[in-house]
Formats: C-alpha cells, structure tokens, sequence
C-alpha cells in the first residue's frame, strides 16, 4: 500500500516537472517562424556600372506583402526599407536623375499605393576626439569629423544577401571604415558576436574601422547615425535589460531606437543594437568595450538629402532624427591599442526581436521551480504516510 501510494507520487511529480518545463518553453519559444523569399539585384536596371558607387536591391517577399531593402553607396552609406501590402511590388530607378542626386522621385516603389511604411538609416559621420585625460566624455577636443558621404567607396562585394562595402578617407595613409550588410530570409541568429537574434523584418549591418591611422595620441571615435521615420520619427531609445548574457558574454542589455506611433505602443521601425563594441576581428571577452548613445536630436532633412543620393532620391521631404554612438569607457583601451574597432545593428521594421530565454536558462529555471516542488510533494507524501501508519498502529493496537 505504502509503495503504491510512492510510485503514484512519484508519477505525480514526474508529471509536474514535465509541466513546468514545458510551460517555460511555450513561455519562452514563439513557435511558428515567419519566411520570406530573397532575390538580390545590383543596380537594378542599369546597362552600366554607376559611377559614384552600387545600390543593392533586396526583394524580400512575403505571403502577401513585399520588403524592400535597398543599400547604396552614392554618398554616405544608406540602408532604406520599404514595406508593400503587395508581393509583386517593384523598384523604378531612373538613372540618369538618380545619379545627378538632385532629385526626388528618382527611386520609386510602385504601385506607390501599396506602400506601409519606409524607413532609412544614413551611415553619416566618423568622429574622432583626443581623450587627453582618459575620461572618454567626449565633450571637447573634436578632431576635424570624417563625412563618410567624402569617402571613396569599393564596388559592393555581393555573396547571397550579404554586401560587404568598404571605403576610406583621402586623408587616410592606411586603412578603412566597412559596413557589412544582411539580409535574411527567416529567424535566427547569427554566429559571431554579439549573436543578434534577428527575423525575417529585419537585417543586420556591421560595421567596423580596421587600421586607420589615429590623429591623436589617445583618439576614441563615435559614429553619426541619422534615421528617417517619416510621419513617425525616431524620436526615443528604450534599453531592455535581461538575466541571460549567454550569447553576448557580459551583456545583459539591448537598446532599440524606435519609430511609433502617437501614443501606440506599436513600432514601426527600429534601429536594435546591444552596448558592445569588439576591438578584434575575432573577439575573446576581453576585446569587448562598451558604447554608449547621445539623446536622438532632429536632423535637418535637406542636409541628410545632399549627403545621401538615396535619401535624395527616394524622399521629398525627409524628417530625420540622428544620435551618436561612442565607443569605450574612461579607462578602456584606446583605438591605438588594436586598431579596430566594430559594431553591430539591426534594421528592421515591426515588433523587434526579443531574446528568449535559452534552453540552459530554461532548464535552470525548471531545475530551480520543480526541485522544490518535489521536495514539498515528498514532504507532504511522507507526512501522510507518517499519519496513515500511526492511525493504522493506533488501530490495531487492541487486536493485538
Ligand atoms: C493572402 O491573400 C490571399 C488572397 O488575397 C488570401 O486568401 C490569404 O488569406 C492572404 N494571406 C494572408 C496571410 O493574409
Ligand atoms: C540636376 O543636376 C544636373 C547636373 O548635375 C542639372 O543639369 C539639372 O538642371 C539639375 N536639376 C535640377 C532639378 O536641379
Ligand atoms: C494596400 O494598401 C493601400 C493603401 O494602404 C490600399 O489602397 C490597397 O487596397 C491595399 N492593397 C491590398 C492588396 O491590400
Ligand atoms: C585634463 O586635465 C587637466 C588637469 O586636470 C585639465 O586642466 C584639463 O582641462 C583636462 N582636459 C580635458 C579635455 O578635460
Ligand atoms: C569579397 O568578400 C569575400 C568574403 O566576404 C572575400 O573573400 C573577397 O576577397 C572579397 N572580394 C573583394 C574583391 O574584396
Ligand atoms: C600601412 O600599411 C603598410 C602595409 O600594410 C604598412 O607597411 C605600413 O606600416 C602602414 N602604415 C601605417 C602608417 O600604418
Ligand atoms: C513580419 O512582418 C509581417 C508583415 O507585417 C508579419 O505578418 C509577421 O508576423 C512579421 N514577422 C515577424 C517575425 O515579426
Ligand atoms: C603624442 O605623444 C608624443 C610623446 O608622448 C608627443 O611628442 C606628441 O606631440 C604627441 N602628439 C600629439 C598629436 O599630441
Ligand atoms: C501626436 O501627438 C501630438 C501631441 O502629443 C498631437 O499634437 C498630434 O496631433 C498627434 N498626431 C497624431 C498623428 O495623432
Ligand atoms: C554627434 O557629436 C558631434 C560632436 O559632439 C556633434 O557635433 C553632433 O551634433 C552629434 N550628432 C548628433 C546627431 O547628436
Ligand atoms: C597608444 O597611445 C598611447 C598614448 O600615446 C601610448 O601610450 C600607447 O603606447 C599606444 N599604444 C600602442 C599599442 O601603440
């Protein structure tokens, strides 16, 4: 009797245990995955090479909607993303005004009524400060800044829906600044540091400076971002914090610029990135320094345009935010010290992508909740059994 009853406890908290973890991982994993078909074209439409630099056309197609990734070289490095409630949207380019960068409605999206939403983010300016007193405040002592719209590009180096474009300064003796574009065609997360997750709206851009030549004896850099919202700016950063740095080694947080709507909750665009930068090719955890980001400030929107031909030619009347992102703390190594330095971001429109909690982290958890669990269910199962066989003794006494 007494053994019954302990199989069936046993069984009870077997099955406890198997709820709990599944309920983590129901919690924790968004099932269905979300796919989109990927076809890459480079100068769409054109005879020729384009002097001035590349545009990449990346036709993400949906059930029944169409993402639109274009990244072009013609001046400062710009990613633009354009959302159509239709699968058979299509990109126009009239070259000749497109290259002139003079004119808006030189790049459209047609039908020009199944746009949802467009976003870009300019690649726009590399500062360099001497941080004389290794306070990394980066309030003074700004060396003259590098336009990166000054810069002379390489041809895009395509492989699948991945670009990788580098470019440099004429002042620069060595070195280049490169921003590494991808685009993907469904969930996951990429293999190199800091392990993004990222989505099927979304694509990643990497950029780094390898080698270039500091102007002063304790350069730190920042780099300029500009975003265009449209009728929505990106006008705030929320930082997410988590408990799990599994993939991102000493990193518990993820700041997100975001576009949204007035009083909605709900993002239409957003820039996601976590506060890390690596100051190696291929990084161990002490070649990860921290980066911080300016407040978002309004941007004049025909600056943006003369600095970025596909800013020009895409919009008529841009609204821009723009903010920095500074690279080490007071007391890290300067840029001296390795001579690189990158940093990622996503792109992407919609609800960003959420770390979920990782399978290690999910079994810790059902670990640490079923452990006590099983002890209360054995304590009480003893306690009862304790009971039953007093009761039982105290009953058959008298027989005895
Ligand atoms: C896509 O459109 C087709 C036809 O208009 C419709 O039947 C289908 O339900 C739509 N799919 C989604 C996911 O909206
Ligand atoms: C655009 O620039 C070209 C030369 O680069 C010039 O011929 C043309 O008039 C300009 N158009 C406008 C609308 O400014
Ligand atoms: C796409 O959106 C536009 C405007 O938002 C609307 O006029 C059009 O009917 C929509 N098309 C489809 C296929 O839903
Ligand atoms: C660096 O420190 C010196 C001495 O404390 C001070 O005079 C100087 O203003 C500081 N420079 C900066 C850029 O903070
Ligand atoms: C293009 O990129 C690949 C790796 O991404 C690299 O091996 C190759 O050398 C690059 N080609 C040029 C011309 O830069
Ligand atoms: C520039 O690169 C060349 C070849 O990699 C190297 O020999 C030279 O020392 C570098 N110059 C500077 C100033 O870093
Ligand atoms: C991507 O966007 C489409 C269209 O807005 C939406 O239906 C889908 O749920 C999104 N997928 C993810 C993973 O956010
Ligand atoms: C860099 O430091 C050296 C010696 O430490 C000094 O001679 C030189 O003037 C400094 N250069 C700059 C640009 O401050
Ligand atoms: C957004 O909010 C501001 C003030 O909070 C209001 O003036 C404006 O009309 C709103 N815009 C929209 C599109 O709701
Ligand atoms: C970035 O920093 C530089 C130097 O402090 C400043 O001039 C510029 O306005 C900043 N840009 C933004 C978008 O805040
Ligand atoms: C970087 O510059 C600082 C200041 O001039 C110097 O002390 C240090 O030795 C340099 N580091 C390297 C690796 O050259």
């Amino acid at each position: 009797m007494a053994a019954a009853a302990k199989t069936r406890s046993g069984g009870v908290c077997v099955i406890l245990l198997v709820c709990v973890f599944s309920s983590c991982q129901s919690l924790f994993h968004r099932g269905e995955t979300y796919k989109r078909e990927i076809s890459v074209q480079l100068n769409p439409n054109s005879n020729s090479t384009p002097p001035g630099g590349d545009l990449l056309h990346v036709r993400a197609v949906g059930e029944n909607d169409t993402l639109h990734y274009l990244f072009c070289s013609q001046g400062a490095p710009t990613l633009l993303l354009v959302h159509t409630n239709s699968s058979s949207s299509i990109v126009k380019v009239n070259w000749p005004q497109f290259l002139a960068r003079n004119h808006s409605g030189s790049l459209t999206v047609e039908p020009q009524s199944s746009i949802l939403y467009t976003t870009a983010v300019v690649f726009s300016r590399l500062l360099e400060y001497d941080d004389v007193n290794n306070t990394a405040k980066a309030t003074s002592d700004f060396l003259p800044p590098y336009k990166l719209q000054d810069f002379i590009w390489s041809r895009l180096n395509l492989s699948g829906p991945v670009a990788l474009l580098c470019g440099h300064h004429a002042t620069f003796i060595n070195g280049s600044l490169c921003v590494k574009l991808s685009v993907f065609n469904t969930e996951g997360r990429a293999l190199t540091w800091p392990r993004l997750l990222h989505s099927a709206n979304s694509s990643q851009i990497e950029v780094w400076l390898d080698g270039i030549a500091p102007r002063a004896n304790n350069s730190r850099f920042l780099l300029e971002l500009q975003a265009v919202g449209g009728a929505y700016p990106f006008s705030r950063v929320d930082v997410w914090q988590s408990i799990d740095d599994e993939y991102t080694p000493s990193i518990f947080k993820v700041s997100q610029w975001v576009s949204s709507a007035n009083g909605s909750s709900d993002i239409l665009g957003f820039v996601q990135w976590k506060p890390v930068a690596y100051l190696q090719p291929h990084p161990v955890l002490e070649d990860a320094t921290p980066c911080r980001y300016s407040d978002p400030v309004l941007q004049s929107g025909e600056a943006i345009g003369s600095s970025s031909g596909l800013i020009r030619g895409f919009y008529s009347q841009p609204g821009a935010m723009g903010l920095n992102v500074s690279f080490g703390l007071a007391g890290d190594p300067f840029y001296n010290n390795t001579m690189f330095l990158s940093w990622t971001v996503l792109v992407g429109i919609g609800t960003p992508p959420v770390d979920s909690f990782s399978p290690l982290v999910i079994t810790i958890m059902a670990v640490g909740l079923g452990t006590p669990m099983v002890l209360l269910l054995l304590g009480g199962v003893f306690v009862y059994l304790h009971k039953k066989r007093q009761s039982s003794t105290s009953t058959y006494q008298p027989i005895n």
